[in-house]
Formats: C-alpha cells, structure tokens, sequence
C-alpha cells in the first residue's frame, strides 16, 4: 500500500528534473563510462567466442544479429547506447546524426571520450579504435581480407565503407544518451 504514497511524490521529483529521475552531469558520465565500458567487452567476447567457434564467415552473421541485441540489454535505466562508425557498415543503424558526428570529428588520437549537453540535452561519446590484429580481418585494407570473409559482407552489406582501417584508427564511438531527454 505505501506504493500509493510515495509514487506521486516520486512523479513530481521526476517531473521537474531535479530528483532521482534526472541523473546529474556526474551520474550520467559515470553511467555512461561504465555502460560504454561494459558494452565494449562484451562484444569483444561474442566476436572472438564466434571468431573461435565458426571463423570470421560466421561471426560476421553473429556480429549482425548480436551487435543490436546487445546494445538493447545495456540500453537500461533511463539510458541509450549504441555504436556509429566513421565509416559506416550497418548504415541503416550505425550511421551518426548532424550532432554526433560533430562530436565524432572532436575526437583526435589522445581522445578517449567527448561529454557534451546542448539545450539539457547531454550525449556522451567514447572513441572505439581498431585495437588489435582482429578487427583487421573484416575491417582491415581489402586486399588483405580472406576472399570468403568479403564476399560475406558484400552480401550482406553492398554499401559496405568500414574497409581499409589500419591499427590505431579511430572506428567509430559508443554513444550514450539519456532514454527521454527533457527536449
Ligand atoms: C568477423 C568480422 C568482424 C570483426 C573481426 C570485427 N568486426 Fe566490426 N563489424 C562487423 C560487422 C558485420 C559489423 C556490422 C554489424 C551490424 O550489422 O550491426 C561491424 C560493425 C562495427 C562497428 C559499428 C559501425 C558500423 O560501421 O556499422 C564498429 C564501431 C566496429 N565494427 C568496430 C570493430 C572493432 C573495433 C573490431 C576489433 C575489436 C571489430 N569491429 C572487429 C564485423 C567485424
């Protein structure tokens, strides 16, 4: 019965942005750290788990179906997450706004992160870079993909731009938004 009394109390707190339905500036970067964090590792692990258990064939159709459902598990608690390229792969879902991809062109070599709140609207973007030998294999220059591995993703993505990345090269970001912005 105490639901009754507390829920209009915790309406009004919601309402006018002040109370615990508004994170703070730090609650949202912290949040957002640790989700972008979180969600990174786990795709890392899908990918070499498929990498491991099919090759690079298989774990293209993995990334394809698994990238968004993982991205919706740690989409929680009042937060978005999701992935955009530099170049873009899934351009129906990986491609950035206006806004993110000015934010997108803020990050340089010694970025890790851009926060930004425009109009109370606050976007966090944390720099995804081709850390390792791995994401050459289906990012990599096309010459040196297997020819099984780009037919693949011809197939699947004609459009296909994340091509010819060497280590190091910034791939895109994790961008982290709060799930209903106030406007
Ligand atoms: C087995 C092939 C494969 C490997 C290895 C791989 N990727 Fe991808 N990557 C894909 C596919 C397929 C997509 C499109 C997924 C989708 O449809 O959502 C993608 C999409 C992305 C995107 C989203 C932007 C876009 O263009 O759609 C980023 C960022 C990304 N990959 C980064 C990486 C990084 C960093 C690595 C190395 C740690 C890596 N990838 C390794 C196949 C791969």
């Amino acid at each position: 019965m105490k639901i009754f009394r507390i829920l209009p109390f915790a309406l009004l707190l919601a309402s006018t942005g002040c109370g615990p339905g508004r994170p703070t500036d730090e609650e949202f970067l912290k949040e957002a750290r640790r989700l972008s964090a979180e969600m990174g590792k786990t795709l890392l692990a899908e990918v070499k788990g498929a990498m491991q258990e099919g090759g690079p064939v298989h774990a293209i159709e993995v990334c394809a179906t698994r990238a968004r459902e993982i991205a919706a598990r740690f989409s929680t608690g009042g937060f978005r997450i999701r992935r955009i390229g530099t170049r873009i792969r899934n351009k129906e879902h990986d491609t950035p706004t206006p806004r993110e991809a000015a934010l997108l062109a803020k990050i340089d070599a010694d970025t890790a992160e851009v926060f930004e709140k425009l109009d109370g609207e606050r976007v966090y973007l944390r720099a995804i870079r081709i850390g390792s030998a791995t994401c050459l294999l289906c990012h990599g220059k096309e010459e040196g993909i297997a020819p099984a591995v780009r037919e693949a993703l011809k197939r699947r993505y004609p459009e296909d731009e994340a091509l010819g990345y060497a280590l190091g090269d910034l791939r895109g970001a994790f961008v982290v938004r709060e799930a209903s912005p106030s406007r």
